[in-house]
């Protein structure tokens, strides 16, 4: 299994030339997810067991029957929930990693790794206009750097109040966060993960801002228990960016963590177009941006970071005899330490290779097209009497209803459209109602074909 023998030559030809064919398909099609278990049953049955099988056999299942089974997220026609769109130097480069083994976990082990990949830590963080010395690490999505970027809001709340604060009960006191109706399920989820509350703040056209949460806090009766604000940047249903700048105040004065998860919307900070929206983001405590989603990286790969990483590693450090090694050494940045993680593949690295290849103002331009592209489309549905546009876009996602369709036609129409193999749109609701809903990303993603999806709703 570890040596090159002539199976394994074979395999390096066969799987080599299966990736490039996937590399080179431009567009990617969309291809189909759902499938009955038992067809898959059949395809795939029986080569799990004690006997080898011929690679190319294994790769042809997968080609004829695992591929076709996935819906390309990367497919300028995939429009639903947020798409992706890696560059192909990342794809490529992420295949470099793979094949090199690169553990990510700390400076003695892959110092060349974790600098390239603080370079791009640091871009992203002059961006956002925070200090010098913040930093982080890459985790592997916005669920896993929120969760890790709370804990230590948690932690730090815990520590202010020292080890005698209790709650009415007795027990322990349990910790809040100032969250919007509009924050992300995984903050959601971390909270309930992390036993903390959230205290709802209820904010106008769905974009919270200093005011309201002042409110909130006003009206609250226990706001020393809000250990962070948890502000987003970019909402995943619409798009929308929180006022940055007057949470920042209202969380400065009231001594919580202000944490930004701009995990889809981040990457609009290399956007000058809406960079202005922006604004106060460089007073996060914490702050998330996911490159698998609007920086064109592959999956899986998440910025996380801190204004004060020393923070953050006093909380997330793993101690260990065996670990001693690592800490001990002159530099010292280990990764590892600022999220829940040890072993970590080094998953900014392909996001540097794509940065460094392309240039930054690539980066720059294919944003933009995705924000013009939401723009254009909002112009095109307000021509047509049979659509409405719900609001104007926010970064590239346009809410739009289909006047007079209960939610099974969207439904239908959705169903249809992948069917026929024209695009991923799967509806969402907007305020209670069902609504169409375009995610632009990929910068292939055609006005034609906004006008296709348009007239089929006709
Ligand atoms: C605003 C926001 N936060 C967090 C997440 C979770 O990110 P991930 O899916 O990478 O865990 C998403 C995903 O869409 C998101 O849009």
């Amino acid at each position: 299994m570890h040596s090159v023998d002539a199976t394994t030559e074979q395999m390096i030809r066969s799987v080599l030339a299966y990736a490039e064919n996937r590399l080179r398909l431009d567009p990617v099609p969309l291809d189909e997810g759902s499938r009955d278990p038992a067809e898959l049953d059949a395809a795939l049955g029986g080569l799990l067991g004690d006997q080898p099988h011929p690679p190319d056999q294994v790769l042809g299942v997968y080609a004829s029957a695992v591929a076709p089974a996935v819906i390309s997220a990367d497919s300028p026609r995939f429009l639903g929930f947020i798409p992706a769109a890696p560059t192909k130097a990342s794809l490529l480069f992420d295949m470099v990693i793979s094949c090199a083994s690169i553990q990510g976990i700390s400076w003695l082990e892959a110092a060349g790794a974790i600098h390239a990949e603080n370079q791009v830590l640091r871009l992203i963080a002059d961006r956002a206009g925070l200090p010098q010395s913040a930093g982080g690490c890459f985790v592997s999505g916005g669920s896993a750097a929120n969760l890790s970027a709370l804990v230590v809001a948690r932690e730090v709340a815990k520590r202010k109040a020292g080890p005698a604060v209790v709650d009415s009960t007795g027990g322990g006191r349990r910790w809040r966060a100032a969250v919007s109706t509009e924050t992300h399920s995984s903050i959601v989820n971390t909270l309930r993960i992390l036993e903390m509350d959230p205290l709802t703040v209820h904010a106008a056209d769905h974009r919270m801002t200093g005011a309201a949460l002042q409110a909130a806090i006003e009206a609250d009766g226990d706001p020393s228990s809000v250990a962070a604000v948890v502000a987003t940047s970019g909402t995943t249903n619409a798009g929308i960016i929180d006022d940055l700048a007057g949470i920042a105040a209202v969380s400065r004065e009231l001594g919580a963590w202000f944490h930004v998860d701009g995990a889809y919307g981040g990457a609009g900070l290399f956007a000058p177009s809406i960079r202005h929206a922006y604004d106060g983001i460089e007073h996060a405590d914490s702050f998330v941006v996911d490159p698998h989603k609007w920086l064109f990286a592959p999956f899986d790969c998440a910025a996380l970071i801190y204004r004060d990483p020393a923070v953050a590693r006093s909380v997330h450090r793993q101690d260990a005899s065996y670990l001693d090694v690592i800490h001990s050494g002159p530099v010292g940045w280990n990764p590892t330490d600022y999220a829940y993680h040890l072993t970590r593949r080094a998953r900014g690295l392909p996001l540097w290779f794509s940065l460094a290849v392309h240039g930054v103002r690539a980066y720059t331009e294919a944003i933009e097209t995705a924000i013009g592209l939401a723009r254009r489309a909002a112009d095109e549905i307000g021509t047509r009497d049979y659509l409405e546009l719900i609001r104007e876009p926010g970064l590239g996602v346009v809410l739009f209803r289909r006047r007079g369709w209960a939610p099974a036609q969207y439904t239908e129409w959705a169903d249809r459209l992948l069917h026929d193999q024209v695009a991923f749109i799967p509806p969402t609701a907007w305020e209670g109602e069902t609504v169409a809903r375009f995610a632009f990303l990929h910068p292939h993603t055609s006005m034609d074909l906004v006008r296709e999806i348009l007239d089929l709703m006709r």
